[in-house]
Formats: C-alpha cells, structure tokens, sequence
C-alpha cells in the first residue's frame, strides 16, 4: 500500500503536515481560510499535467482540456450536491463573486445585502455594482447575501473557451477529491477534525488570553472550521477609557505584522464591535499546539 494511502484521522496534525505538505518547517499556516493549501501529490499530479500539455499543447488545449475540464465540473458537482450546468471555475474567488453579482439583474428599488464583515474585495463590487445600477442601494448590517443563478446551460457556457491560461488547478480536482476520500477518509472525518480543532483550539488561545471565542445566541458560529478570538484590548466605547476606536485598524495592522515577524505566522484580524478579533483555520495539517 502506498505510504500516503489509509491514513487515519488520528493522525492528522503534525503527521499529516510532515508527510503530505510542503509548508516551511518555521512557518505555522494558520490562514487556510484566505488562500487555501494542496497536498505534495496534488502539486506533482499538476506538475506531471503542465508537463504533459507543453509536450502537445495543441491536442491537449483543443481536445485533451475540455474533457479534463468536463470531469473537474461533474467532481464538483457532485461534491457541492449543485447542478452541472452551474459549476465553472474561475481563477479566485473575487473573480467569482464579480462573475455573479455582474451578471445578476437589478431593478429599481433593489438593495444588496451583505456581511459588514464582508472580504474588501467583494464589499467594493457590490458597491460598484450599486453605483452602476442607478437606484439600487446597499446594506451592510445584516447576516446573509443572496444569490440567483441563471437557467441551466447557459452559465456553464459562458466559461467554455476562457482563452488561454494555465488551467491545470482546475484540473486537479479528480485527484483533489480522491486525495480527500481515500488518504484523509472523507468529508466527514475531514470535517469532523477541522470543526473540533477550531472550537478547542479556540477556546484554548482564549483561555491563555483571557478573552473569549466569538459566538452567536443559537450556539451555531463555532460549526466550521474557523475560530474568531477576542484580543485582550481595550477600546473607549462608551467612554469607558482605552484605545480610541478609530485605532482600530492601525492595532489590526500591527498585530498581523507582529505575528508574522515574532512568531512566523499570520493571523487576520478585524476590528469589529469595540474590540479586536483575530481569525484563525483549523485543518487536518495542524495542530492545538499550534493554536496556543
Ligand atoms: C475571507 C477571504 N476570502 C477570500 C480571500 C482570497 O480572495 P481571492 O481568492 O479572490 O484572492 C481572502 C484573502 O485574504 C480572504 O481572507
């Protein structure tokens, strides 16, 4: 059996980042959550792909790639239980939030709703957005963004011929969902694991802070694989004393830069509701050690 074969969920952590990660031994990647991360034999199967399109890249780009393309669709299709037709990749996700909310139709009288939390990028389309559609406002107080599809077909064919451009990520995700299947034993173990190292590994950095995790009433925050931990600062809301609220930003900047030059790391963090919180991802290639 191949080493990376029937790995057991126990041994995700520092096992799994050992054998099938490439990270810098220094580093502790705690920001999955921006740009994700692939397993070394991810990365080779891509490599082996580029490798076999520079050979022929005639017959690969007309013939041998949309048909790689057609199995990358159906794979993630099945796996996000979406239709077909409405699966296309795209290069990143604000060029996919840009694909959908330009291609929706506003009429008078609309408002876009989103988080206030929201990335900057995509709070800056919907905002463009708004001021291209005349009479269409904004929101930003509330806990969810619609969204709406076009009929079946024809999305997908928008996406058919993205002109030349190294599509071999895309084309990884067979082997990416088989990788997570038959060496990390599926999404549940996976999910499993990431939801529970983000709630203890939360709670324990919070402990160690004497702050706490961010929650909602129903309890139901905690349930992916991310952890938002209160830093111990004070801000003068309500003229209570402390660090004035429009440092904010400033506090936030100089805490990422610190984590990453003190302890080689990065953690996001925002200042969101007179406080300073951080934001940190939990997956099968860490650890609690690595949280605290
Ligand atoms: C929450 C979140 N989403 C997405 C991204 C990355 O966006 P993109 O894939 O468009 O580069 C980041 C990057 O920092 C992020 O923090």
């Amino acid at each position: 059996m191949p080493s990376h074969m029937g790995l057991e969920a126990t041994t995700f952590g520092q096992g799994t980042r050992d054998e099938h990660f490439a990270f810098d031994p220094a580093y502790t990647p705690l920001n999955h959550g921006s740009y994700g991360a692939f397993p070394t034999a991810i990365r080779n199967h891509q490599r082996a792909l580029q490798d076999r399109i520079e050979a022929r890249s005639d017959p690969y780009i007309r013939f041998t790639i949309p048909e790689l393309l057609q199995r990358s669709r159906i794979g993630a299709a099945t796996l996000l239980g979406a239709f077909i037709d409405d699966v296309v990749f795209v290069p990143n996700a604000t060029t996919a939030v840009n694909t959908v909310l330009r291609n929706l139709r506003f009429i008078e009288g609309d408002t876009i709703l989103y988080f206030c939390t929201a990335y900057g990028a995509c709070e800056k389309a919907i905002h463009f957005e708004a001021k291209m559609e005349d009479n269409v406002d904004t929101k930003d107080d509330i806990d969810g963004m619609s969204s709406v599809t076009q009929g079946p077909g024809r999305f997908g064919d928008l996406f058919k011929w993205a002109a030349t451009i190294d599509q071999t990520p895309y084309l990884c995700v067979p082997e990416a969902i088989k990788f997570r299947t038959d060496v990390c034993g599926g999404e549940d173990k996976i999910r499993y694991y990431c939801f529970n190292l983000a709630r203890d590994g939360g709670h324990s950095l919070a402990k160690i802070l004497g702050t706490e995790t961010m929650q909602n009433s129903e309890d139901t925050l905690g349930q992916c694989c991310f952890t938002n931990v209160r830093l111990p600062l004070l801000f003068n809301t309500e003229r209570r004393g402390g660090l004035e609220c429009a440092e904010g930003p400033d506090v936030v900047k100089w805490t990422m830069d610190r984590a990453l030059c003190e302890f080689n790391t990065w953690i996001p963090g925002k200042y969101y509701a007179g406080a300073v919180w951080v934001r940190l991802s939990a997956q099968i290639y860490l650890g609690i050690k690595d949280f605290e």
